[in-house]
């Protein structure tokens, strides 16, 4: 069986195939760059971009999976949650798609895309049940997960986001959006204990989470030092990310102790981050960390393939004409 995927629920627009018994035989990302002079996501360009590069990019899958369209068996699409006016261009597609080549269609949730991401990873893959963290521009969840379909929430932001709140950083320290990556870059060349910043919601029980006050006291500092130099910045950066990542691990070394798990998954944009991924490892063993192949722990169509893989082999499929797309929508 082999699955076309379609993401476009932000700013990437992304293509893929994956087949049931090759694996992953397609996966290609177009990273929208329209946005960075707004700093942010501006939806109208997200859409009109999606619209643009969409049905070129499903060509250039199929000739790199060296597939024709007959040979697809279905078609997966991230239908909630995200912009909705850009998952309706890859909704509308995929529907399109699945009535011209006469197969079955189905809507995937971003996030259980990202859950199974690591997944996509051939030699290392987790095996359920296991404990879940995801970690995106719009997310900071962890899960327990005793199978596909199964997502029991243990704990979640209460307000800002793990990457948001690495953006919003980011973009006080001078960084273009999106600046995750950037600041993580800069957080290399400072210390890490320069600033003592809040660990917020760490001497509560409890697996939520919280980072607007860690934004707002980077915030505050950042306004005293109006003359700041690069050592300062990334002094900031590191002391920043440091508190971040002590937050994220001791929620998850909890997670894995209430569940009585010995695997966590580690998933979303921000499972990129190099100091987050070696403190998991360090501070979670025994317990074994799972991480997504590299290219796919940002926002990408394969873990959308696979995702609907799972579920077409469940025996799920929607062959309507009807599309929902939804701004919000829980997994669990
Ligand atoms: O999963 P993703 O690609 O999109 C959403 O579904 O939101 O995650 C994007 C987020 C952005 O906030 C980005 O800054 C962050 O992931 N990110 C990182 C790193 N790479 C991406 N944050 C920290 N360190 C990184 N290396
Ligand atoms: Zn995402």
């Amino acid at each position: 069986m082999n699955i076309l995927g379609i993401e476009t629920s932000c700013d990437e627009t992304a293509v893929a195939i994956y087949s049931q018994h090759d694996g992953l035989l397609a996966n290609c990302i177009y990273t929208q760059t329209s946005h960075q002079q707004y700093g942010g996501v501006v939806p109208e360009l997200a859409s009109r971009d999606h619209v643009l590069k969409l049905a070129p990019m499903i060509s250039e899958a199929l000739a790199d999976a060296n597939l024709s369209a007959d040979q697809i068996d279905g078609v997966a699409y991230t239908a909630y949650p995200g912009l909705v006016g850009a998952l309706l261009v890859g909704a509308t597609l995929a529907k399109g798609l699945g009535y011209a080549w006469q197969v079955p269609t189905l809507a995937v949730h971003h996030m259980e895309g990202h859950l199974l991401a690591p997944m996509l990873e051939i030699n290392n893959r987790p095996e359920y049940p296991f404990i879940a963290l995801l970690v995106s521009g719009g997310h900071t969840q962890l899960y327990d997960v005793s199978g596909v379909g199964c997502y029991q929430l243990l704990g979640e932001s209460l307000d800002d986001a793990a990457g948001e709140a690495f953006d919003k950083t980011a973009k006080l320290l001078g960084m273009p959006y999106p600046g995750g990556p950037e600041l993580a870059k800069l957080a290399d060349q400072g210390n890490d204990s320069a600033f003592n910043f809040p660990r917020p919601m760490l001497s509560q029980p409890g697996l939520n989470f919280s980072f607007s006050g860690l934004k707002t006291a980077v915030a505050q500092l950042v306004w005293q030092h109006p003359d700041m130099d690069d050592l300062m910045r990334a002094d900031i950066a590191a002391s920043f990310q440091q508190a971040v990542v002590e937050v994220l691990v001791e929620k998850c070394r909890r997670a894995l102790a209430q569940c009585q798990r010995d695997s966590l998954v580690v998933a979303g944009g921000v499972s990129a981050n190099r100091s987050l991924q070696t403190a998991l490892k360090n501070i979670c063993a025994p317990a074994r960390v799972f991480l997504p192949p590299a290219s796919c722990c940002t926002d990408n169509a394969a873990m959308i393939a696979y995702a609907g893989l799972q579920h077409f082999l469940a025996g799920k499929q929607d062959n309507s004409l009807e599309i929902t797309v939804k701004a919000r929508c829980p997994l669990s």
